[in-house]
């Protein structure tokens, strides 16, 4: 059974000194456990220094929440996959839902960031997720399937091994609505059954693929007792120190158990 991958998106929350306080209680608590889970924490990117000179010393590695699709030069206002890595950052949320609905990012856009991840080795963390009127049609496994093969299939076999697929289904985001664990299981085995049939059941079987939406300490368990629901994508309940605790608590003990 491989081990579980925990995310917190903070979004755009925190000012700096709370931040501070938020990542060191996590650091804190964390370092009492003796972790297999991988974590990850995604702060504002003012806040990325922040956490990538914790992340030497604590179990949690830094992560960024987006990258421009461009190479470093004239863009005002962007940040590069270039400057993430020289920062220590290691992993980047691309193509979350709230960028696809209030910033325009296409699955073509998405595509174009997850090759400036790739040539900076940075991990590409690429979300997909239906809305709530696809799922009410039906076609949510169509929409899932879309995005992913416009945004990922044009990457190699060697490509694809460094990228985590989060299925965040979007009426679940923020909402307090989760997908149940058979929804999400559903889901996670339909994207592992893509990859696997385009590139193979080896690869297919060590992508991780996340589930966000609504996870919480309460819930975190179920989900991730799932065979394919690899771990979460955590929003709301990252920026609680005791959640997120209880969260990375809950993909230790499904691992066990599993
Ligand atoms: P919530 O956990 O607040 O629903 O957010 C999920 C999410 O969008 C993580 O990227």
């Amino acid at each position: 059974m491989k081990s579980k991958l925990v995310i917190g998106n903070w979004k755009m929350n925190q000012s700096f000194e709370e931040a501070e306080s938020l990542a060191t209680a996590i650091q804190d608590e964390i370092a009492e456990i003796h972790l297999q889970t991988e974590v990850v924490i995604c702060p504002p990117f003012p806040y990325l220094e922040l956490i990538t000179d914790l992340a030497d010393e604590a179990n949690f590695y830094a992560g960024a929440q987006n990258c421009s699709q461009f190479n470093n030069g004239a863009y005002t206002g962007e940040v590069s996959a270039e400057m993430l890595v020289s920062l220590g950052v290691e992993f980047c949320i691309v193509g979350h839902s709230e960028r696809r609905k209030y910033f325009g990012e296409t699955n073509a856009i998405i595509a174009e960031k997850v090759n400036r991840l790739m040539e900076h080795e940075l991990i590409p963390v690429v979300c997909c997720g239906e809305q709530l009127e696809d799922r009410k049609a039906g076609n949510h496994f169509k929409v899932v399937e879309t995005q992913i093969q416009e945004s990922l299939f044009h990457l190699s076999k060697e490509e694809i091994e460094h990228v985590v697929i989060a299925y965040e289904p979007v009426w679940a985001i923020g909402t307090g609505e989760t997908a149940t664990p058979a929804q999400a299981e559903e889901m996670h085995r339909f994207i592992r059954t893509l990859i696997e049939k385009k590139y193979g059941t080896e690869i297919a079987f060590n992508t991780y693929i996340i589930y966000g939406g609504s996870c919480n300490a309460k819930n975190a368990m179920d989900l991730f007792s799932q065979e394919n629901v690899d771990g979460g994508l955590i929003g709301g309940a990252s920026l609680k120190a005791a959640d997120f605790v209880q969260i990375i608590e809950a993909a230790e003990t499904a691992v066990c158990e599993n």
